[in-house]
């Protein structure tokens, strides 16, 4: 018995020394901290336009390839209709046969549909340019069907050589965890490069990386009070803060999540028992969303449980905003049907666009029919701190609830997304719950609103420091001029693209600019996509916006300047000069 006690304590000593090795000293600290700074400041050298994105280009297409028209059929294909997408082009797009007025009109027929869309689920959309743009095109452009090639080296994504550094029983040098760390660097599309103008980019900095530093040294419980008061402070302040920006009353509430999608969840649930108590209803509950809604948002719906409820996409007017008549016209036709309308999602910024919705005017009609109001600003959110873009916000005060992503616009690390809804006491009564008894001598107020009590999450990141250093450190003027700027260098864009023979440009409402070479091939826009991108200076992407196919340039990264769009322009007057096509005249859209 007392050998077994002997044997226990030695091996409870070789574990004890074993352990030690998670408590690094100052000395072992501050070396690691220096030999990652290294490894951080090599990687950061990379984001200029010395260096590529990192984006892999996609192979040249191997039908149609280079199509480009022949002197005459130019001429035929482009002109006003084409170049303006107004009411002629929704007659005449695809997708109008799924959503257009017509099929509002189209009454009991439509109608009469919805029961076996509710069994079939959110993605029972119903319209959509991605619908339309299932051809051979589409499949070829993504970055998965790469070829191995001159290309893939060019555009500086290194070669995929080996799995990380296994897990293995016994530790290595933080040498070799940060040689093999390091290779990330080369092997990821660099996204707070100030080429890289596609998706929404995510740009960090390095005071919100420090601040990531402290959240998970100190780490502490960040979503009770009771664990650490301050913490919670902190992360209310910010809450506060960006509810002010949108002019929310302070009885507002919300949260930081983990990225838009999960705050636009958080709100949806908020949402959905609020207006639709009882599980029985969610098969004949509608949810409107707009042809450009962000994907991410009829996603939502099956993780609510409301995968048989009813999605409507409504078309976007000629400035790509909601087209709250054909809003209208939709709600009515489902309330005579006995279904349920719940929610209606404008959006402030849409990804593929920048385009605005016009929330006042959705804000009535959703009053109208007792409907909840969510505004997605994850995108364009932050550029309500702009003088020059406040009045696109008006009537965002009066949305029921407000997704932002400070990881796109107050340029935090990914994993920052925020909600807020205006009457706090709905996202609480929302979020309640019986507490377990282990927690049972933990001291509550009522008075304090816990942030595990305004969202599903408990023990989640301490995401506050990553806001609130930089904002603190830089002021939140630093942040207003970056985003000013990406706007006037947007706008830059557009005039300078605008006076440049064969190109069609959309006029941006925020840093988000699409254009095109009018009347030709879809396959010949993609040649001028790989034209201009070919040396991975920069990445841009096609999206396709009422059935047209665009080049689309999103100027976001806090490190894209004017020198750097004066290079991208000609990059696009050098890729026309280059795929000669011949001289036409034609009108600018928007
Ligand atoms: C308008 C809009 N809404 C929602 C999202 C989704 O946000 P997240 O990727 O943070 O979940 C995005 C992302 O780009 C967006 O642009």
């Amino acid at each position: 018995m007392s050998s077994e006690v002997v044997f226990n304590l030695e091996y409870l000593t070789r574990l004890e020394e074993s352990a030690r090795t998670l408590e690094s000293t100052p000395q072992q600290r501050s070396e690691m901290m220096f030999k990652a700074q290294r490894e951080v400041d090599a990687y950061l050298e990379q984001l200029s336009l010395d260096h590529p994105t990192g984006w892999v280009i996609p192979p040249k297409e191997t039908q149609g390839q280079d199509k480009l028209v022949q002197p005459g059929q130019y001429q035929v294909q482009s002109g006003p209709n084409q170049v303006q997408s107004g009411p002629d082009r929704v007659q005449s797009g695809p997708y109008q046969a799924q959503s257009g007025p017509d099929q509002v009109q189209s009454g009991p027929d439509w109608v009469q549909s919805a029961p076996d869309q509710a069994q079939s689920g959110p993605d029972r959309v119903q319209s959509g340019p991605d619908q339309v743009q299932s051809g051979p095109d589409q499949v070829q452009s993504g970055p998965d069907q790469v070829q191995s090639g001159p290309d893939q080296v060019q555009s500086g994504r290194g070669p995929h050589e080996t799995e990380p550094l296994p897990i293995q029983e016994n530790g290595v040098s933080i040498d070799e965890v940060l040689r093999d760390f390091s290779r990330i660097g080369n092997e990821m599309e660099r996204e707070g490069h100030p080429g890289h103008m596609a998706y929404v980019p995510g740009n960090s900095t390095a005071p919100a990386a420090i601040g990531d530093f402290l959240a998970a040294s100190f780490n502490p419980y960040s979503l009770n009070v009771a664990s650490c008061r301050r913490a919670v402070k902190m992360q209310q302040m910010i809450v506060q803060w960006v509810g002010r920006l949108f002019g929310y009353p302070s009885a507002c509430a919300g949260n930081l999540t983990s990225g838009g999608t999960v705050a636009t969840m958080v709100a949806m649930t908020t949402a959905r028992d609020h207006k639709v108590p009882r599980s029985k209803d969610y098969s004949r509950s509608v949810l409107y969303l707009s042809e450009l809604t962000h994907d991410g948002v009829a996603k939502c719906l099956s993780t609510l449980g409301m995968r048989e409820a009813v999605v409507r996409k409504v078309p976007v007017d000629d400035k790509y905003r909601m087209d709250v008549n054909i809003l209208r016209k939709f709600i009515e036709n489902d309330v005579q049907n006995n279904l349920l309308p719940f929610l209606v999602v404008a959006t402030t910024g849409t990804t593929d666009v920048g385009s605005v919705d016009p929330v006042p005017a959705i804000r009535a009609v959703a009053t109208q029919y007792n409907m909840w109001l969510h505004v997605d600003a994850c995108y364009g959110g932050f550029f309500v701190l702009c003088n020059s873009a406040k009045h696109l916000f008006e009537g965002v005060e009066t949305a029921d609830s407000i997704a932002v992503d400070p990881h796109k616009g107050l340029y935090a690390p990914f994993g920052t997304g925020l909600v807020l809804v205006r009457n706090g006491t709905l996202l609480r009564n929302s979020n309640t719950r019986q507490h377990g008894n282990y927690m049972q001598d933990q001291l509550t107020n009522p008075e304090d609103w816990n942030p595990e009590d305004l969202t599903f999450e408990q023990s989640a990141h301490f995401r506050a420091p990553r806001v609130l250093l930089p904002l603190q450190l830089y002021g939140v003027a630093t942040f207003r001029d970056a985003l000013q700027e990406k706007l006037e260098l947007a706008k830059y864009l557009y005039l300078r693209l605008k006076g440049q023979a064969h190109i069609q440009v959309v006029e941006p409402v925020l840093s988000t600019v699409l254009f095109r070479i009018p009347g030709v091939s879809d396959n010949t826009n993609r040649a001028l996509l790989r034209e201009i991108t070919t040396d991975g200076r920069f990445f841009i992407t096609t999206t396709t916006v009422k059935g047209v196919l665009y080049l689309r340039v999103i100027i976001f990264c806090y490190r894209t300047h004017r020198q750097d769009v004066d290079v991208f322009i000609n990059k696009v007057k050098d890729a026309v000069v280059k795929m000669e096509l011949p001289e036409v005249e034609f009108c600018h859209a928007g």
